[in-house]
């Protein structure tokens, strides 16, 4: 049966546009070999944008992502601009769609083991982790004072936000069929994160089959580099969630490859990769689009409930990385590509994996 999505896109800065086009060009491979069929509409945001108009997200561009079904992002971010004129724009979308779930996988794929900074014997039998961040509460809500003399943030964390990012960690689990969920915390501190322990063992009761751990933040940083393979659903607020998740993307190899989803269950959701707008090596042509198409998968899996095609993106992406590499993952003993070409050779292995 045909399915139509209306799909934003914001294709943004630097890099931005380059890795957008061949996640779009991963989404038109889908269209021509499934019943799924998109309409692409363009919602400018960020630096560009903003030199034009003196707007980071134009009225125009928040009523086509209001009225998508989910929001396909590059990065923002200009270097010839102040910090936060144009980024200022993500924490807008975030906000404006109450997008309370930062999903973050790292998997380690067994081509690039070469690329890993760990050890063998600390990799184990793999590495295959899905962070999720609570991602609208806790210091980044930025209720707070800055004086010369003095500065604050409050930290604020409620019932209702706790129990959504929770409730969804559980279920995810649950849908990945894993054993065991933690939760990272500094509950030995934090007051916030006192309540945050105690939902999470009130909804654990809910789900007898799932083992749960609660790890505080600062032993869990050093646990997920000496066993990372222990992991597989992690669940954190905000602010451990953001930096834990820059360190876990360093594992895989590049920060080009890691995905992001910023999502509200059943509503419209942001798909993006990891990294910024990259502006040391934009117009090159060399930016890694794995994170990107990653993101798509994201999105179909997440928003569109579409989880073998989900899958199929990602195997194609690991038969890719055996014949091609772009820079920042090169190998010596296998061809080096340029972005586009990097997508063009998912495209080919998506294509494979579609016909049969
Ligand atoms: P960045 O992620 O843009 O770059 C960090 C390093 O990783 C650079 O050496 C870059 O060349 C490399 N890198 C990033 N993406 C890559 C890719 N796809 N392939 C290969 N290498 C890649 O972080 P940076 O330099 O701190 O920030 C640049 C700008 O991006 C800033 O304006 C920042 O505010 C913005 N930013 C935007 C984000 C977003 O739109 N969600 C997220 C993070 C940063
Ligand atoms: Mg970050």
């Amino acid at each position: 049966m045909l399915m139509k999505k209306i799909i934003s896109i914001c294709k943004g800065d630097g890099v931005g546009p380059e890795v957008v086009n061949e996640g779009i060009k991963i989404l038109k491979v889908i269209e021509e070999y499934t019943e799924m069929e998109f309409d692409f509409r363009e919602a400018p945001a960020g630096g560009t944008v903003w030199k034009e108009t003196g707007i980071n997200l134009p009225e125009k561009s928040w009523e086509t992502i209001v009225n998508s079904d989910a929001l396909l992002f590059g990065a923002i971010g200009l270097p010839d601009l102040p910090q936060g004129v144009a980024e200022s724009a993500i924490l807008k979308i975030r906000q404006g769609l109450d997008l309370y779930v930062n999903l973050r996988p790292v998997r380690l794929y067994d081509s690039l083991r070469d690329r890993c900074p760990l050890k063998d014997e600390f990799i184990g039998d793999g590495i295959d982790i899905y962070f999720i961040r609570e991602n609208t509460e806790g210091l980044y809500k930025n209720i707070g004072e800055l004086s010369d003399e003095e500065a604050h943030n409050i930290m604020l964390y409620t019932r209702k936000g706790c129990e959504r990012i929770i409730k969804f960690a559980f279920e995810f689990a649950k849908r990945k069929g894993h054993k065991k969920i933690t939760s990272v915390d500094k509950a030995n501190i934090l007051k916030p994160s006192q309540l945050w322990r105690k939902i999470f063992h009130e909804i654990a009761n809910d789900y007898p089959n799932i083992q749960t751990e609660d790890i505080y933040i600062d032993a869990f940083c050093q646990w997920l580099i000496r066993t990372p393979y222990a992991f597989q659903t992690v669940v954190t607020g905000n602010m451990f969630g953001d930096i834990i998740s820059d360190e876990a993307a360093f594992l895989i190899g590049s920060l080009g490859m890691a995905a992001s989803g910023n999502i509200h269950p059943g509503k419209v959701s942001m798909y993006e990769p990891v990294h910024g707008s990259a502006p040391d090596i934009a117009g090159k042509g060399i930016a890694n689009p794995i994170g990107t198409i990653l993101s798509v998968k994201l999105m179909l899996q997440e928003s569109f409930n579409q989880t073998q095609i989900g899958d199929e993106i990602e195997s194609a992406v690991e038969d890719a990385l055996n014949e091609g590499r772009t820079k920042d993952i090169e190998n010596k003993n296998i061809k080096t590509l340029t972005t586009v070409e990097m997508g063009n050779l998912i495209a080919e292995k998506l294509k494979l994996r579609l016909k049969k």
